[in-house]
């Protein structure tokens, strides 16, 4: 036997602002739930560790939004979080919260060391406040126009236009969220981790030491981060919800969400540690062991680069072995949305599909979003349930526990001498749990599935080709030895099925009376697995098929949801400020053509685009890259405002506005005059 393995496994903190759909458990939580149970299946020292992670802005936003406390949202979604999570199978060691008094010692004792070490910078800096709600105004605490891209929605950390990355000072008119109204500047003290010190290093460690084993998904995103520079990062706020910063002059200031989220990490630990009365240090502290954290994309820059940097400042703890990250699920064409409540919700799923827990763990994982975004259809889960799961996999374990039954009344018959095909067979199945855990090992879910069920394919076609049923008459030792190489596949497939679908493997196991003691490695060392003498226990139904009918109404389900958004939440602005007849007339509009459009290296949101004013040709960035090709919108009358002062966007010098409003999807969409018009008409 090999030696064990320590591991640490992760899985990100759910935001307690809202339920789980199955964007969430496609990303992050299946993939990271196989691999646990793959690691303890394979006799490993594994704990999977995660929590509520119930800190930051979107928290306290919802809670003045819903009339109640922070504490009686994180509450709420705390439970249906963790409710989902046990429906689903998905088998932490341990769930915790960040509210918790164990995570605010822990992250205050970290924040404490690394202040007292002197590795943070404190800075004054000047910061928008409120003066209404006597308040300073950070991230999403504050709205206004994007200074890159123009566009009028913009958060204080974040254009969700152009996706640059932006400071609550950097907004063109901001506005507070919490009032409506104009904040003023005051200064305030902060303190920052000064990344840009750690560039180097992390270079090196990642670059140098991980170029093989990390994901290309992963290692591009850290490489252009790296590429573009690390600066100090703030790691307080001046909020009230939060882990207070544990310094005298800091009264009134947390930690920053994404300081004290990923130390949950540890005090999750902590809590199991207490639980279990085993120790928690050798998880976080003996080099053996990995660590190993799941995420969605939008998460690798804060664990590759930030919560590493944190470590390694701290000085008392290992650092992540590998960041396996996925990227995003979409549902029937288009991106999962709280707010616009596309997504399919884990509560609501159950309540349509009662105990079929695994068959959407099946379509997820076989359609993971491992190394591109994927879309979710229900199509594509009805056929996956219906010619995958019922027609392969139930397919032949039904055909073994009947004809087993029928033949020799459930009991596995003695056989005689094994053909060449049998013996064949039998060694095929020994190579599986190799195949299936070599694929596991490197984060390849998605192959790891498939062939898991090219074991179970390998049975039907065994059986197809020794057709029992017919040798029954003619060769009935025959059978017993067909019969008997069968059971021994449905055994494999019950042990080695586990990882994947937990809740099938319990009824095979049932179904089987499989002995305890078979482990995933036994599949591939034992020659027999289970013994001709041997007992099944009663079937039980595995999968079922599921109809047109059932489909389409989920389907209708999400049409319906579309047409309320189209009609419903559309959210109307509030009128501007009253302007003189003079000022409209100062705006030059023309009608124009896009004579040419090019994506900007570099920049995925943003279209170069050349066009026609009737004046001249010029140069217009916009930030459309995400919905229209070049392709789409070359030779396309638009409206242009023309005398807007030249910009650098990302370089490229912009001269105008393309006149845009906006679909219910958020799409932008051009405005146009009804007829056709020669370029570099008037608009008034
Ligand atoms: N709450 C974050 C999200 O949902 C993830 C936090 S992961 C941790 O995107 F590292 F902070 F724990
Ligand atoms: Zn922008």
């Amino acid at each position: 036997m090999s030696q064990k393995q320590r591991y640490t496994i992760t899985a990100a903190l759910p935001y307690t602002n809202g339920p789980i759909h199955i964007g969430h458990l496609a990303g992050v939580y299946i993939p990271a739930d196989i691999f646990s149970r793959y690691q303890k299946a394979k006799g490993n020292d594994a704990i999977f560790i995660c929590g509520s992670d119930e800190h930051g802005v979107p928290i306290t936003i919802r809670a003045k939004k819903e009339g109640v406390s922070p504490q009686q949202i994180v509450d709420k979604y705390h439970t249906i979080i963790k409710k989902s999570f046990e429906d689903f199978g998905i088998e932490f060691d341990n769930y915790s919260r960040t509210s918790l008094p164990v995570h605010h010692q822990t992250a205050s004792d970290f924040f404490k060391k690394l202040y007292d070490e002197g590795k943070f910078i404190e800075q004054t800096t000047k910061q928008l406040y409120d003066e209404q709600e006597h308040q300073f105004l950070a991230d999403r605490f504050v709205t206004g126009t994007c200074p890159k891209c123009g566009y009028e929605h913009a958060y204080g950390d974040q254009c969700e236009k152009c996706g640059s990355s932006l400071s609550p000072m950097e907004l063109i008119n901001p506005i507070s969220t919490i009032s409506g109204s104009k904040p003023v500047v005051k200064e305030t003290k902060h303190w920052y981790l000064p990344l840009d010190q750690y560039e180097s290093w992390l270079r090196e460690w990642i670059l140098e030491g991980h170029k093989h084993d990390w994901k290309p998904n992963v290692l591009g995103q850290v490489k252009s981060w790296l590429d573009d520079g690390l600066r100090p990062r703030a790691v307080t706020r001046d909020l009230d919800w939060g882990v207070p910063v544990p310094v005298k002059g800091a009264e009134g200031k947390v930690l920053y969400v994404w300081f004290d989220a990923p130390i949950g990490y540890i005090s999750s630990t902590k809590e199991w540690s207490k639980k279990t009365g085993k120790d928690w240090r050798p998880y976080w502290q003996d080099k053996n062991t990995k660590l190993i954290h799941f995420i969605g994309k939008d998460n690798i820059v804060f664990h590759t680069i930030i919560f590493p940097a944190m470590l390694k400042a701290h000085g008392e703890y290992i650092l992540p072995d590998n960041v396996p990250a996925n990227e995003f699920l979409n549902l029937e064409g288009d991106k999962i949305s709280t707010s616009r409540n596309w997504a399919v919700w884990l509560h609501e799923y159950l309540e349509e599909f009662p105990g079929k827990q695994d068959v959407l763990r099946y379509v997820l994982t076989a359609n993971a979003p491992e190394t591109k975004d994927n879309d979710f259809t229900w199509k594509d889960f009805q056929t996956r349930n219906n010619s995958e799961l019922v027609g392969n996999l139930g397919n032949f374990i039904n055909r073994v526990m009947v004809l087993t039954k029928k033949y020799y009344q459930g009991i596995i018959p003695q056989p005689g001498e094994l053909t060449g095909t049998d013996k064949e067979v039998l060694a095929q199945i020994k190579t599986y749990p190799r195949k299936i855990g070599n694929l596991i090992e490197r984060y390849r879910f998605r192959e790891a599935l498939s062939e898991y069920m090219n074991l179970a394919r390998l049975g039907n076609k065994y059986l197809a080709d020794e057709e029992p049923w017919k040798q029954v008459k003619t060769a009935p030792e025959r059978v017993k030895n067909i019969m008997f190489v069968a059971n021994q596949i449905a055994a494999a497939l019950t042990v080695l099925g586990a990882v994947f679908l937990p809740f099938t493997a319990r009824k095979l196991k049932d179904m089987l009376q499989l002995p305890g003691d078979l482990t995933w490695d036994s599949v591939a060392e034992k020659e027999i697995l289970l013994p001709a003498g041997h007992k099944l226990g009663e079937p039980q139904l595995l999968f079922e098929k599921i109809d047109d009918e059932t489909v389409a109404k989920q389907v209708q389900k999400l049409l319906d949801t579309k047409k309320q958004n189209e009609a419903g939440n559309r959210e109307i602005a509030p009128q501007k400020d009253e302007i003189t007849y003079e000022d409209f007339m100062k705006m030059d509009i023309r009608t124009a053509t896009i004579l040419h459009a090019e994506k900007l290296p570099k920049a995925k949101k943003l279209l170069v685009l050349k066009v026609d004013t009737g004046i001249d040709k010029r140069t217009i960035v916009a930030g459309i890259a995400e919905h229209y090709k070049p392709e789409d919108i070359t030779g396309k009358k638009v409206l242009v405002l023309v005398n807007l002062k030249p910009r650098k966007l990302r370089g490229v010098e912009s001269q105008g506005m393309i006149l845009m409003t906006e679909n219910a999807n958020g799409k932008p969409v051009f405005v146009n005059p009804e007829e056709d018009i020669p370029n570099g008409m008037n608009i008034s």
